[in-house]
């Protein structure tokens, strides 16, 4: 059974990852608009990654006897400036779930919640491989500049993960 303090938290990360998942899906469709295919792609898969997080806070809360609750979002934005300011958003956003994840942690430390929080430590370890994968996508869109972004838009699907250390 859940602390009600605990599964209010955990649904309000129901709202974050779904707005990731809504976010990421809205920056794909203005990459692809952009003709930046392989951007388009590599969001795309992310906002495919968002909804399962979702999913896995939405089994979690109701296989514990909470109750799930699915709430309206408001809209992403629709339009961004360039694709580097974009992945610049992206990480932004990663280290604002980072911190989310982090938040929930210390309820459940307070309320001695010792089986959620051991629950977040994949969440935990997620957070690390996402803001190391985006990081290092930002590092290589620097050293190519504006000159390669055909060569970046080839070869960003494959950087996907794992801290990232695929060859551009
Ligand atoms: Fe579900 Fe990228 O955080």
């Amino acid at each position: 059974m859940l602390a009600k303090k605990v599964e209010d938290i955990l649904n309000l990360q129901i709202e974050r990852e779904d707005y990731s998942s809504q976010l990421y899906l809205s920056m794909a469709s203005w990459a692809e608009n952009q003709g930046f295919g392989g951007v388009a792609n590599w969001l795309y898969m992310q906002s495919d990654e968002e909804r399962m997080h979702m999913l896995k806070f939405v089994k979690y809360i109701n296989d514990r006897d909470g109750k799930a609750s699915i709430c309206g979002l408001d809209k992403p934005p629709v339009e961004f400036e360039d694709i580097f300011k974009l992945f610049d958003a992206v990480l932004k956003h990663e280290r604002y779930i980072s911190n989310s994840i982090n938040e929930i942690v210390a309820v459940c430390m307070e309320e001695k919640d010792f089986t959620t929080n051991s629950w977040l430590q994949w969440f935990v370890t997620e957070q690390i491989e996402e803001e190391a994968s985006v990081k290092s996508i930002i590092d290589k869109l620097k050293l190519l500049g504006e000159k390669n972004l055909y060569m970046f838009d080839r070869d960003v699907p494959s950087m996907r993960g794992g801290g990232g250390n695929e060859a551009v």
